[in-house]
């Protein structure tokens, strides 16, 4: 044991909080300073302290770079808080913001210090995760595509990788710096993720990690906490070279089996005990804890994982988090996004909803809601912050049935348990009752006392609480769970939930003589012996109102449609900040108060009853700035309204009726195409790990600075060869298409786990000639591989990687193009990887402002007779009502015997990869802001016909996943993004 782990021990018995922030000590050296300090962040091994007071991190992860409209990051931030996070995790994806060797551009949807703004504005912490290696699903796991052409292997301390991620480093520090907590919302910094340290695998992989954490606190990341995301709670980083500050790790036992959604799998139990060996010193935060799943090609699609990974999975997974001792949990996604314009890498699809609980189109799911109430819980359940496990098992001493699986939790110099119960497997899907005996301020008592039982439904889980302090009110204990507790005039509240049916008792004591109950009467509340007790069935809204003390009882269906907004701008949402409870509308983003006005912003979709409980001097209510007729509610408590205002769901004009022009998209089959501009490929030696590549010229894609989507090549022969062998790569699903002198030769669909792909292809006698002849090959990519094993992975070659004439000879020249410029992409909105080498692409044809009046008349419904690439552009005005947030998508019909690809565009933004073939999206959300709601869209479609007989799109239709009258931010109409005028002329 090293001296500092021996202070932290004397620092966690005592509970002195460990400060950091004066990590100055050289790496390789480990540890924190310990002492008091006046860092604002502070931890011991509960829980982590924010000016001095402990807070329950309760965070989601969100790619602001997945949703590239700034305008709509608000939305998403402002639905989280709704559910009581009071945190949003985010990568930051470097390979989009460094295209280009030193060029590096934060702004647009890459712009850290806006998305830090809003996060400030909306009063949610960020923890934030540059890498430089993410993961992620995404191209290369976020590093460069450039990358894969240094020698230097990746993840490591190779002086050649180092020198790679300076700049990114540096300049992410250096502006994160100025919103570090108090100044801005940020309160830790990630390095590395998913960082696993193999002796033999990678045995420089900790100086790496002590490398970068020193750029971080040197470029100005000097005031709160390094963290590392592990990938199992092994221990990697919370001691020795490279340890962070505070450890976390990251956990997904729901699985990803999307395809089986009804098989929960059962609860992992070794947080407890790997926690307590991986990092004995610190709180246990789970930096990423499964929220969803991703789907990978042919995947079943989201519902799926948003059905496997739902509110059940929700209700029993993250209880158990909470009943193994963490304090930080974040879920891996809470908003996904879209993989829009090569972002993805080979595994996953256009869509990145990850089945989470606010799904792609920022619609909230069913498990937003179970999270909503146990976010707002733990952050009213301060106890929780210093309690201990006190105690676990089946049945006794703690459940009368053997059946009932109950943790213990309390201690920490308060009289408040929490009992976190559920029944013993999650292939249970029946109820179980019991009672339980737990620990009182009055000694010990079996309850429910008076009468029914304790029920847990199948896959349910119960935190009950003993002891449970409400203002100055204490719940002695409660069969139902608390949702969450406020104080209003003095008064003090708590709401109680149970599922629709279920028995609730709760005591309070109190001096009062009466208690009354108005709302539903399933419940009853008497004082006896100077206790209130409350009992009954849930059912609606009960509220017993004795003394100062106030206890809400509801329906857990009626529970989700409780909000719990503070009324003053603040990161903290423990009770101790002012709070309003609203009832009723689908949700509450925002509450204040102004003399006697409570203004509300929200969403409603449909004529939805209101009841607000706020202060009496509140007499009046505004809804998204319109004021409501408020009279008082029939509860008994608080002021009710009907809120009328309608979306409409938006009108919306029929692609297969558009006028639609049309341009051959492969003109550079032709003998005599033009490629004088395309990159003389001349490299025969290459630094990348994995040749062999057979053939005089390396044609890696990469290596000629194109890293994204499509490639063509154009190989010039003489002689009197017969065929070819040509290997090509380009991840799970790539295809290609060969032509020699304009004649079409073959293609092949590419499968999923294609890593290489090697072919014979024959040149039909009449097609080679005499002089010069012209190979040309068109090829696609998923994406560049990730590199979670730090083995370079993700620099597996794109394009051709071998190639041999059949019959003798040799090529004489290749050229190639991939995305117009290269890495030096003109589009410095759109970013490095929007686009791909297709004609239609470098022409600028799929960008807006175009000029296609030249082309034919012709749809992609009636497609073309051959194999080839054709191109089709429309536009159409779209004119979505004022304060209507209508998410839109384009909706493909499926014809999965056909075997065609497209791309869509939509004003210049590739929103859309979907292979007729590999499905399973055929629906391709389109945020707000991509397409213009109040204007002009222009659409671009490419239509790759792979086989001769040809292929087109049996129907493409604009769908409306939703329509809210919204409060949220208003989009301005399109993202700032540039035309083909700017970009091509
Ligand atoms: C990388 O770390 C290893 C192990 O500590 C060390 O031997 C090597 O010199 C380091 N390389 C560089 C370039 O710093
Ligand atoms: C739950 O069901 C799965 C799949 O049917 C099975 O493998 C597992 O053993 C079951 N677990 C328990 C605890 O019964």
């Amino acid at each position: 044991m090293k001296w500092l782990n021996l202070l932290a021990l004397l620092a966690s018995a005592v509970s002195i909080p460990v400060a950091f922030g004066q990590y100055t000590v050289p790496p390789g050296s480990p540890g924190y300073l310990l002492g008091s300090s006046t860092q604002a962040i502070q931890f011991d091994s509960h829980s982590l302290l924010i000016d001095g007071k402990r807070v329950f991190i309760w965070s989601g992860e969100f790619h602001p770079w997945r949703l590239p409209v700034p305008q709509l990051w608000s939305d998403v931030l402002q639905k989280m808080k709704g559910a009581g996070f009071n945190a949003v995790s985010i990568y930051i994806h470097w390979g989009l913001t460094e295209g280009k060797p030193g060029s590096l551009d934060w702004n647009y949807y890459r712009s850290i210090s806006q998305f830090y703004e809003v996060a400030k504005q909306v009063g949610i912490y960020v923890i934030a995760r540059p890498g430089p290696y993410i993961n992620a699903e995404t191209s290369g796991g976020g590093l460069p595509g450039w990358l894969t052409t240094i020698g230097a292997v990746a993840r490591t301390n190779q002086t050649g990788f180092v020198n790679a991620w300076q700049s990114y480093v540096k300049q992410f520090s250096e502006t994160t710096s100025k919103y570090q907590y108090p100044d801005g919302p940020v309160i830790f910094v990630q390095s590395e993720n998913e960082f696993y340290v193999s002796q033999a695998m990678n045995p420089t992989a900790s100086p790496a990690m002590a490398l970068l954490e020193t750029a971080f606190r040197q470029n100005g990341i000097s005031k709160v906490p390094l963290t590392c995301n592990d990938v199992w709670p092994s221990g990697n980083f919370a001691s020795g070279l490279g340890q962070v500050d505070i450890y976390g790790f990251d956990s997904y036992p729901g699985g990803f089996d999307c395809s089986n959604p009804s098989v929960m799998p059962e609860l992992p139990n070794y947080y407890v005990s790997a926690h307590a060996s991986a990092d004995p010193y610190g709180f246990m935060y789970l930096a990423e804890y499964q929220g969803g799943a991703f789907d990978p090609w042919q995947g079943p699609g989201y519902d799926g994982c948003e059905e496997l990974l739902g509110s059940d999975y929700s209700n029993v997974f993250y209880k158990n988090n909470v009943a193994s001792g963490a304090t930080a949990m974040s879920f891996y996604m809470t908003y996904g996004g879209t993989n829009w314009g090569n972002i993805a890498e080979p595994a996953v699809y256009t869509s990145y909803d990850y089945g989470a609980a606010i799904r792609e189109p920022r619609t909230l799911s069913a498990k937003y809601s179970e999270q909503k109430l146990q976010g707002l819980f733990y952050h009213s359940a301060p106890a929780l912050l210093t309690s201990s496990i006190l105690g676990s098992g089946a049945g006794a001493p703690f459940a009368s049935n053997a059946g009932v699986f109950t943790t213990k939790l309390g201690g920490g110099g308060n009289p408040t348990n929490f009992y976190v119960l559920r029944q013993m497997s999650n292939n249970i899907t029946t109820p179980i009752s019991t009672s339980l005996t737990i620990d009182t301020s009055v000694g010990s008592l079996k309850v429910p006392q008076f009468g029914g039982t304790i029920t847990l439904a199948g896959r349910e889980s119960k935190i009950l609480v003993s002891e449970y302090k409400f203002g100055n009110s204490v719940l002695r204990y409660s069969t139902a769970e608390v949702m969450t507790q406020t104080t209003i005039d003095g008064s003090d509240i708590v709401v109680l939930y149970v599922l629709a049916g279920q028995n609730v008792e709760a005591v309070v004591p109190s001096t009062a003589t009466a208690a009354t109950v108005t709302g539903s009467s399933s419940i009853k509340a008497k004082i006896s012996n100077s206790d209130a007790i409350i009992t009954g069935t849930a059912s609606g809204i009960s509220v017993v109102q004795f003394g100062k003390t106030t206890v809400i009882v509801a329906d857990k269906a009626t529970a989700f449609t409780f909000w719990n907004p503070r009324t003053v701008a603040s990161y903290d949402v423990s009770p101790t900040v002012p709070s309003v409870l609203v009832v009723g509308p689908y949700l509450v983003r925002n509450a204040s108060i102004s003399s006697t006005t409570l203004a509300l912003v929200g969403d409603t979709n449909g004529t939805t009853p209101l009841t607000v409980i706020a202060p009496a001097a509140v007499k009046s209510v505004t809804w998204n700035g319109e004021s409501v007729k408020v009279s008082k509610s029939n509860l008994g408590i608080g002021l009710s309204a009907s809120l009328t205002k309608n979306a409409k769901t938006p009108s919306l004009p029929k692609l297969k009726n558009a006028k639609w022009k049309s341009a051959d998209s492969l003109p550079e089959i032709a003998p005599s195409f033009d490629d004088s501009t395309w990159v003389t490929a001349n490299k025969t030696t290459t630094l990348n790990p994995f040749p062999p590549f057979s053939g005089k010229i390396v044609l890696f894609a990469d290596e000629y600075g194109f890293h994204s989507g499509s490639f063509v090549y154009r190989g010039y022969f003489t002689g009197k060869a017969t065929g070819i062998n040509l290997s090509l790569e380009g991840g799970n699903n790539f295809g290609y298409s060969a032509y020699l002198n304009g004649q079409f030769l073959s293609s092949n669909q590419g499968f999923f786990g294609a890593v290489q792909i090697n072919d014979t292809l024959t040149f039909p006698a009449n097609a080679v000639v005499s002089g010069k002849n012209v190979l040309t090959i068109v090829t696609d990519s998923s994406g560049l591989n990730e590199d979670w094993n730090s083995n370079d992975d993700f620099k597996h070659p794109r394009g051709i990687v071998g190639y041999k004439l059949v019959g003798g000879g040799d090529f004489d020249t290749w050229k190639l193009t991939g995305n117009f410029g290269g890495e030096s992409f003109p589009d410095n909105v759109r970013g490095p990887l929007n686009e791909g080498g297709f004609w239609a692409e470098r022409s600028g044809a799929v960008l807006p402002g175009f000029d296609d009046s030249k082309w034919q008349s012709a749809s992609p419904f009636t497609g073309i007779s051959k194999a080839g690439i054709q191109v089709y552009r429309t536009k159409f005005t779209l004119s979505v009502a004022n304060g209507v947030d209508a998410p839109l998508a384009f909706k493909f019909t499926a014809t999965p015997t056909s075997n065609y690809r497209s791309l869509l565009y939509v004003n210049g933004w590739q929103f859309g990869k979907f292979i007729s073939n590999f499905g399973p999206q055929t629906v391709f959300p389109v945020p707000e802001g991509i397409l213009n709601h109040k204007g002009e869209n222009e659409i671009a479609l490419t239509l790759w016909s792979l086989d001769a007989q040809g292929a087109k799109i049996a129907d493409l239709e604009l769908v409306a996943l939703g329509a809210f009258a919204s409060g949220k931010e208003v989009v301005s109409g399109l993202v700032t993004s540039p035309t083909f005028q700017q970009l091509r002329t």
